[in-house]
């Protein structure tokens, strides 16, 4: 006889299945992040799919008379442009981003700019009361806004709300609050959050509405509990900033209906959220004199280029393994450049305590950045201040030659525009005509040492 089926006991983080409960996952580390789940049935006989035949699905071509998804824009240039143009119907969306940093603000704003462009806004709090939720409406100036609120997180009430309503927006604040009887477990657990989310996405695609969840980030940076939660909806951004300062990123990290690592950017005013439609003049605008380490980048976020100030300080250290600290770039990118100085510039970073920081609170993920920081690497070193007027982009490889970046040509205009006069880059990039533009093309780093600072 069969033996009946043993339960598998999944981790919620990486998914490895075990034979039994443990603490922690042996796959990935998790603590506590493993889970009992039903069996996988196999078919009455025990026999797996083989024994039964299902129907024969119908297939199609891939060529399309479809109509692209029709999009409704919100007036918010930053929001739409970061949605991929206007929000799509029937798409579901995930806002993460920590406690604090303005999901509520950023998310009521929306729903009274989308219900001014024309569509049935519903605002579900599972956090704040009704009461709570006026009152910030009326601090932003938005208490006339024909959006209808409610104060609710039993998920079946809301889906019966939502199914009489039919409205063509919903907004979820926030997924961890929501809980559904069908499941056996507490609000906010993994199991929960994954269940509401999948009734919800399953109620957007079913009935045309479209669904904006909003969802706590982590410790660890990601949203609490499910990455799952990432993967049933069409798109996924982060909120994010700096709490001492009052930029806010919107960035899109995943988008079915647009690109993915567009931004938008928004300044947090007593007033709610403003649009901020020159970043880089914002992330600039701090700057002061031209200083030995404040090195201005010209980058590109999304679709846009972004000038920021890179900024380093390099400092005799009183400890056996020098710091190395850094805000708003990748660590790792940091050992890097600081490697090929010391091995094919010949200038060593031993004994130094080394800060980076990106200005205004903006996070880098660039490649090209790499030939800015190293600038302000070596300007903070020497204690050589660059021109104010000039700006650098490239990206360093091993061997120590830089290599041309993307749209080296946006990122020259951009510069321009805001007073620039003097850039310098790689080698062979693909630049078209910068007349007004002093510029200077370098093919690898100890050339540019050698060029900039008069060493190498
Ligand atoms: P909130 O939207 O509640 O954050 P979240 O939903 O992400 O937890 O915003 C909280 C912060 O924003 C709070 O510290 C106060 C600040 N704030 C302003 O500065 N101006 C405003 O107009 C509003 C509504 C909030
Ligand atoms: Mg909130």
């Amino acid at each position: 006889m069969a033996k009946s089926p043993a339960a598998i006991f999944t981790c919620t983080a990486c998914g490895a299945t075990h034979r039994k409960w443990a603490g922690r996952c042996e796959a990935c580390g998790a603590w506590n992040s493993i889970s009992e789940e039903a069996p996988l049935t196999t078919g009455p006989s025990g026999k797996g799919l083989g024994a039964a035949r299902g129907r024969t699905i119908p297939l199609t071509t891939l060529s399309t008379e479809e109509p692209p998804p029709p999009r409704t824009g919100s007036g918010m240039d930053e929001l739409d442009r970061v949605l991929g143009g206007g929000l799509v119907a029937a798409s579901a969306i995930l806002v993460g981003g920590d406690p604090g940093i303005g999901k509520s603000t950023l998310l009521l704003q929306a729903a009274a700019s989308f219900a001014h462009a024309g569509l049935k806004c519903l605002y579900i709090s599972g956090e704040e009361a009704s009461a709570q939720v006026r009152m910030r409406a009326q601090r932003l100036g938005l208490a006339q806004a024909p959006v209808a609120l409610g104060a609710e997180t039993n998920l079946r009430d809301i889906l019966t709300t939502l199914d009489a309503e039919r409205p063509d927006l919903a907004i979820i604040d926030s997924i961890q609050t929501m809980w559904s009887d069908t499941v056996e477990a507490a609000p906010g657990s993994v199991t929960q959050v994954r269940a509401a989310a999948q009734e919800l996405v399953n109620f957007a695609k079913k009935r045309g509405t479209a669904v904006i969840l909003v969802g706590h980030v982590t410790k660890e940076g990601q949203i609490a509990g499910p990455r799952v939660v990432e993967h049933m909806v069409d798109t996924v951004l982060y909120f994010e900033g700096e709490r001492g300062h009052q930029f806010r990123i919107l960035r899109a990290v995943k988008n079915r209906f647009g690109p993915a690592d567009e931004i938008g950017v928004f300044e947090m005013t007593g007033a709610g959220l403003s649009e901020v439609t020159n970043p880089s003049a914002l992330f600039l605008s701090e700057r002061g004199q031209a200083s030995p380490g404040s090195v201005v980048f010209a980058g590109i976020e999304g679709t846009r280029p972004v000038l920021t100030e890179i900024q380093a300080l390099v400092s005799p250290s009183p400890l056996g393994t020098p710091r190395r600290t850094v805000v708003g770039l990748e660590g790792g990118r940091l050992s890097m450049i600081l490697a090929v100085l010391e091995s094919r510039c010949g200038i060593p970073f031993t004994g130094l305590d080394v800060y980076l920081n990106v200005a205004g609170g903006l996070r880098i993920n660039e490649p090209a950045a790499d030939l800015a920081v190293a600038a302000a690497l070596l300007g903070a070193r020497e204690d050589v201040a660059l021109p104010p007027d000039l700006v650098i982009f490239g990206e360093i490889s091993l061997s120590g030659a830089l290599r041309p970046v993307s749209q080296a040509e946006n990122r020259l205009k951009e510069a321009q525009k805001l007073g620039f006069s003097q850039a310098i880059l790689p080698a062979q990039s693909k630049r078209g005509s910068s007349p007004g533009l002093t510029v200077r093309e370098m093919p690898d780093l100890p050339g540019f040492v050698g060029d900039v600072f008069g060493a190498g």
